[in-house]
């Protein structure tokens, strides 16, 4: 394990095929909040007690209000240099006109920052905060309002809309989760970025990566579980590092 921002830079610079994996870190000096660490709470609940499909069965009301506010933090949000850096990585591993890309961005964020930054090949495993879904008949549709006029909205067949996100307990999408095991399966490098990788199974990739030969580097202001079997380590803000990757 070393810190050596230099010998990361050079193998990135060296593969053809990389993947990211980022966290709510990289939105965090945009200022979005993150789930956990300092900030992470909101009215003295935690994330882990509102993203759940008990805690909607119970009080929709109180999930969507959070969910309101999380949206109108992230409609103020700009993305920041961390999200622009890895649209520049994007240019620069893109493929053949019409083959695939080199680098594929997994996120498990719902803000959208990376797609407002200009990454094309994002993969989101846990869904979009802009999206919504019909517990009624199932229809997803977008709603970029703000603050949404009632709590839960509804949809126009009656029932009640809930955010078109994946909640503790629930399964990824399908398509997404292929796509992401599949980028990791075949990466060279494999980048953490901004996440406290406790959520399984997103931060699976990266054990996935290394095992099928990946290098792997993390970068995140506090230290995480993938630490220990990083090929690189580089503590801090990844709006400061990421553009020292390029
Ligand atoms: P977390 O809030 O768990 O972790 C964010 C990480 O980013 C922390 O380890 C911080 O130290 C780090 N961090 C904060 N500011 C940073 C900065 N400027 N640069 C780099 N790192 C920074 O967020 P996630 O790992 O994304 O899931 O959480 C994973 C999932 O748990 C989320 O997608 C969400 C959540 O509950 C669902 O809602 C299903």
């Amino acid at each position: 394990m070393t810190d050596s921002i230099g010998a990361l830079r050079q193998a990135v610079d060296e593969a053809e095929r990389i993947v990211a994996l980022t966290g709510a870190g990289i939105s965090a000096e945009s200022g979005v909040p993150t789930f956990r660490g300092p900030g992470g709470l909101w009215r003295n609940y935690s994330p882990e007690k509102l993203a759940t499909p008990e805690a909607f069965a119970e009080n929709p009301r109180l999930v969507w209000e959070w969910y309101d506010w999380r949206r109108s933090l992230i409609r103020k949000a700009e993305p920041n240099a961390g999200h622009l850096a890895l649209v520049e990585l994007e240019r620069r591993k893109a493929g053949e006109a019409g083959g695939p890309s080199g680098f594929t961005l997994v996120t498990q964020n719902v803000d959208g920052l990376h797609d407002r930054a200009g990454s094309r090949n994002v993969v989101k495993l846990h869904g979009d905060i802009w999206w919504v879904r019909c517990m009624g008949c199932g229809v997803e549709q977008r709603n970029e309002q703000v603050p949404l006029e009632d709590l839960p909205p509804r949809c126009a067949c009656g029932g009640s809309l809930r955010p078109g996100v994946v909640w503790f307990g629930e399964p990824l999408p399908e398509a997404e989760w292929e796509r992401a095991v599949e980028a990791s399966s075949n990466a060279q490098v494999f980048l953490a970025v901004g996440t406290s990788a406790v959520v399984y199974p997103a931060a699976g990739l990266a054990e996935l990566a290394q095992a099928a030969g990946a290098r792997l580097a993390v970068v995140n202001a506090e230290p995480t579980p993938l630490d220990a079997m990083a090929d690189w380590v580089l503590p801090g803000k990844s709006g400061e590092l990421l553009p020292r990757l390029l």
